[in-house]
Formats: structure tokens, C-alpha cells, sequence
């Protein structure tokens, strides 16, 4: 699938308020900073749709792209971001959950996991949660780029290895560069046998 058009269609904090159209959403969440709109601005070919920021915590909505008239993607507020108050960091737990919870039109949810490093406890945590409520998944690994290709292929079956002490059956699982364009296709023809 090519991405010819982008548009932002708005943002929302809880499920009932997001885009009235009911066309099928694919939504992006991660560890905050991990990567999750720059990724969004390389699927689309667009830098500037999907606001990045050195500084983690930049997306504190549910921000919904319309994509080639078609179909919606969704970036989600990051999770595990320390820096806010507890209260902050609650309200957006509670506005992730929801809106996965209860976002009818979701086909999938790619979890975005920093590819330099083990895969963290929280995001484990995050992808428990999911597996109890049945939310299908898979995981992308970012910021490929930033590892050699050993390092990299290395680090992908580390993971693999701790994910399989809790799941029988591994996700699908990609790598990307937002830098690179890496994985850009098969994140896209992975979306596309949905649709
Ligand atoms: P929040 O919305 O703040 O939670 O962050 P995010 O997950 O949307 O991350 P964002 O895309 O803003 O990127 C965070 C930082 O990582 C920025 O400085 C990006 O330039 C950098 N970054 C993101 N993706 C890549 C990548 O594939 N390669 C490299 N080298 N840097 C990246
Ligand atoms: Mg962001």
C-alpha cells in the first residue's frame, strides 16, 4: 500500500469522542519517547503531520490521522512517562485504556519498543494487560538505525526470548527506522491485508 494522502482529523481523549467516521483504525502506542510520531510521520512520508519532540511526554491526546480516505491512524499518548504529576499520569492511563478497551473500529495495535535496549517491564506490563482483554497486537521495534545489523538482529531475539517466558505464541514483529524509512513496506503491507 502507498500513502497518498494524510489528514488530521482531529483529537479526542476518550473513545466516544473520537472521529464520528467508522472506518478501521490502526493505532501506535509505546514507552513515551520511543519513537511512536516520527515512525507515524515516516509511514506517511509527511515530517510534519505527527508533532516530535526530544523531550518525552509530547503527545498528551488521541490524535487521529485520516489516511488515503480509507482508513485511520492513531497516535496515542505514551505510557510510563515519570516526569508528570501522578494525576497527569493517571488521566492518560485511564485514556489509553479506554479508548482500546472501547474503540470499536480497532483492527490492531502496533506496540513500538525501543530497539536498543531489553524490552522494558512496563512495556511486558502494557502487553499483559492486553493479552487479558483480548486486544490484538504486534510490536515494532524502533530506532533500527541506531544499532549495526548484529547488534540489532541480537537484541530482536533477546527480546524474543524474554517475550517467550510469557507467551506462548509470539506477535508479529517488525523493525523500523524513522530515519532510514527500514520497515516503512512491511508495516504497510501488514496494515493493508486488514483493509
Ligand atoms: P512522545 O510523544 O513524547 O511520547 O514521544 P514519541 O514516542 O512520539 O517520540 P518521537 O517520535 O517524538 O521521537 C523521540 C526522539 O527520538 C526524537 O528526538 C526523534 O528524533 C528520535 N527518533 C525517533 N525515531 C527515531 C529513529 O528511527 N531513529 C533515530 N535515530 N532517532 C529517532
Ligand atoms: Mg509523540
Amino acid at each position: 500500500m502507498r500513502i497518498t494522502e494524510a489528514k488530521f482529523a482531529g483529537s479526542c481523549t476518550r473513545a466516544s469522542n473520537k472521529p464520528s467516521r467508522k472506518l478501521p483504525e490502526f493505532a501506535f502506542i509505546g514507552r513515551s519517547n520511543v519513537g511512536k510520531s516520527s515512525l507515524i510521520n515516516m509511514l506517511c512520508g509527511n515530517r510534519r503531520l505527527a508533532k516530535t519532540s526530544a523531550t518525552p511526554g509530547k503527545t498528551k491526546l488521541i490524535n487521529h490521522f485520516l489516511i488515503n480516505d480509507n482508513w485511520y491512524l492513531v497516535d496515542l499518548p505514551g505510557y510510563g512517562f515519570a516526569k508528570i504529576s501522578k494525576e497527569a499520569r493517571e488521566e492518560l492511563r485511564s485514556m489509553i485504556n479506554d479508548y482500546i478497551r472501547n474503540s470499536e473500529e480497532m483492527v490492531l495495535l502496533f506496540v513500538l519498543v525501543d530497539s536498543r535496549h531489553d524490552i522494558q517491564k512496563i512495556d511486558q506490563e502494557f502487553l499483559a494487560g492486553l493479552g487479558e482483554n483480548g486486544i490484538p497486537f504486534a510490536i515494532i521495534f524502533t530506532k533500527g538505525d541506531k544499532l549495526g545489523p548484529n547488534a540489532l538482529k541480537a537484541q530482536v531475539e533477546r527480546d524474543k526470548a524474554i517475550l517467550s517466558e510469557q507467551w506462548e505464541e509470539l506477535p508479529p514483529m517488525f523493525v523500523s527506522s524513522a530515519e532510514t524509512g527500514a520497515g516503512k513496506e512491511e508495516i504497510l503491507e501488514y496494515i493493508e491485508k486488514y483493509l
